[in-house]
């Protein structure tokens, strides 16, 4: 089954309007003609909306970094998959380490966020990945089973397409420490049969499945050859459009 491959940035806080658009224009620029890899950015919730033409004149497509679980309510401060998409957003990310760890969202509540998602039309990458502590104590693939049938927890199999899984082992997020290509590609097996066991052997072969944590030019190359990663997620590798764009000549 032949998957499109996708390289995603993640900007986390960082970022003005003006620094994106001139991110856009430095990307387009030099992209020389790499269009077989789906290229998405997640820029601030404030900065989707101003730079949303330049994303899709440079067939970038734009998605938010987190969502509110309800359609909308007195929730001061969040912000509703609605709102998303009303500003352009076509995609989101769900269940950041960043977002588990520093704002304690717990499975439960990753679910819900998923099923919110889905149901105000954005697709989603939702991400996983265990502690350096879980690792090694040998839960790795316990823990990202949990967060895997927890988080998506009834969501039917016909919207599965919708959905792409993001593995980030927490210890190789910012921390210049990649997992080895040989242990990406075992846990990435291990999500694509955990898919499987809970949908079809269909669905998970079609299913794309990325890899994030210190995915910088020089490990990039290693990591997407293995035949169950489609592509990455690249947190501070993606600030710069240069880094970035070595990183899709990696493919
Ligand atoms: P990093 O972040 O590439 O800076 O490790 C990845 C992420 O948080 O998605």
């Amino acid at each position: 089954m032949s998957r499109k491959k996708i390289l995603a940035g993640n900007w986390k806080m960082h970022k003005s309007i003006n620094d994106a658009r001139n991110w856009i224009r430095h990307f387009q620029g030099n992209r020389k003609g790499v269009l077989h890899v789906d290229i998405l950015l997640f820029p601030s919730y404030t900065t989707i909306y101003p730079i949303g033409k330049e994303a899709i004149k440079a067939n970038i497509s734009l998605g938010a970094q987190n969502l509110h679980q309800e359609e909308e309510g007195a929730y001061t401060g969040e912000v509703s998959g609605k709102m998303l998409v009303d500003a352009g957003a076509t995609w989101t990310l769900v269940g950041h380490s960043e977002r588990r760890i520093l704002f304690a969202e717990n499975d439960k509540q990753i679910n819900l966020k998923v099923r919110r998602a889905l149901t105000s039309g954005l697709q989603v990458i939702l991400c996983v990945g265990e502690t350096l502590e879980e690792r090694e104590s040998q839960h790795h693939q316990e823990v990202v089973r949990r967060q895997l049938t927890e988080g998506l927890s009834e969501i039917h199999h016909d919207d599965l397409h919708q959905i792409i899984i993001a593995y980030e082992p927490v210890w190789a997020i910012g921390t210049g420490k990649t997992a080895t290509p040989q242990d990406a590609q075992e846990m990435h097996a291990f999500i694509r049969s955990e898919i499987s066991s809970f949908s079809k052997p269909k669905i998970a072969s079609s299913m794309r499945i990325l890899y994030g944590g210190s995915v910088k030019p020089d490990n990039a190359k290693e990591l997407f050859a293995c035949p169950d990663i489609d592509g990455g997620l690249v947190g501070g590798a993606s600030l710069k459009p240069e880094t970035f764009l070595a990183i899709l000549r990696a493919f």
